[in-house]
């Protein structure tokens, strides 16, 4: 992809802003962790989302989005991303991936987390483990002159030795002025590969990964251009998402409390 499709840098103004709009995305997301408990619908966790969005001066930027119609998006179990929340009820076992995106002063922080519900088997607590820890292996190579290719590379290496599989088709993807721009950040690839990332853009890296095939498949949200996916084998899939600046060192994640 050319260099000349990324947005221009930012500049120390609307740096902060990202830095605010961030943090907020992180208070937001341990905000509603705290109501993830055994009967809770999911209805409900994005009425709180809504709600706290709104009395910090943020909007929920998945509202409205493409026609998306709801805060946040909420995927349990075999749902890969974009779950809609409906009026289901957690249950013991469940694994639940809650992704807000508040909207501030122009600006969009973006960050999401798998959490476990009730008792889960060792086994699935792993699994989850492994998809926060290849999240945090993918940052760890951002800096400028890198490419999204090494970001790809690094998180999928990591994930097949685990013997887990990455989701091809949807990733990470830069982030700013705009809630989705370029690069596209993917969850494999080749070292070298890909755009070069440059100083003072943002990106997020939101691997997916899955227990078993790394097949998908799509489903319609009605009267929506975003679509929602799930394991084609049924299994597992879980997801941890940052927000990242690259600085013109390295990395700075944006959505930390
Ligand atoms: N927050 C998601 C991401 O990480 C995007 C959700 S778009 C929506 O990119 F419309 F489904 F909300
Ligand atoms: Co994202
Ligand atoms: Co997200």
């Amino acid at each position: 992809m050319a260099k000349e499709t990324l947005p221009p840098p930012l500049n120390p103004d609307e740096i902060k802003k990202m830095r605010e709009v961030c943090r907020l995305a992180a208070r937001t997301l341990e905000h509603v962790a705290s109501y993830v408990k055994v009967g809770v619908s999911l209805l409900e966790l994005d009425q709180i989302v809504y709600d706290y969005t709104l009395s910090h001066g943020a909007e929920p930027a998945p509202l409205g989005y493409h026609g998306y119609p709801k805060s946040i998006c909420t995927s349990v179990n075999d749902v890969v991303c974009h779950g809609v929340p409906d009026e289901y009820r957690l249950r013991s076992g469940d694994i639940v991936n809650i992704d807000v995106t508040p909207k501030k002063d122009g600006f969009y922080g973006d960050t999401s987390a798998t959490f476990l519900v009730g008792e889960v088997t060792p086994e699935v607590a792993h699994f989850v483990e492994v998809a926060r820890l290849a999240r945090d292996r993918g940052i760890e190579v951002v800096r400028p002159g890198a490419t999204t290719g090494d970001i790809g590379f690094e998180i999928n290496q990591f994930v097949t030795r685990h013997g887990f599989t990455t989701v091809k088709e949807i990733g990470g993807h830069g982030i700013g002025r705009r809630f989705h721009e370029e690069p596209f950040v993917p969850s494999h690839g080749k070292r070298g590969r890909g755009p070069m990332l440059l100083p003072w853009r943002c990106i997020t890296v939101e691997p997916m990964i899955n227990q078993g095939s790394d097949e998908v498949v799509e489903f319609l949200i009605p009267n929506s251009s975003i679509k929602w996916y799930r394991t084609r084998d049924g299994k597992l899939s879980a997801q941890f998402e940052h927000t990242v600046l690259i600085t013109d060192t390295g990395y700075e994640i944006l959505t930390i409390p």
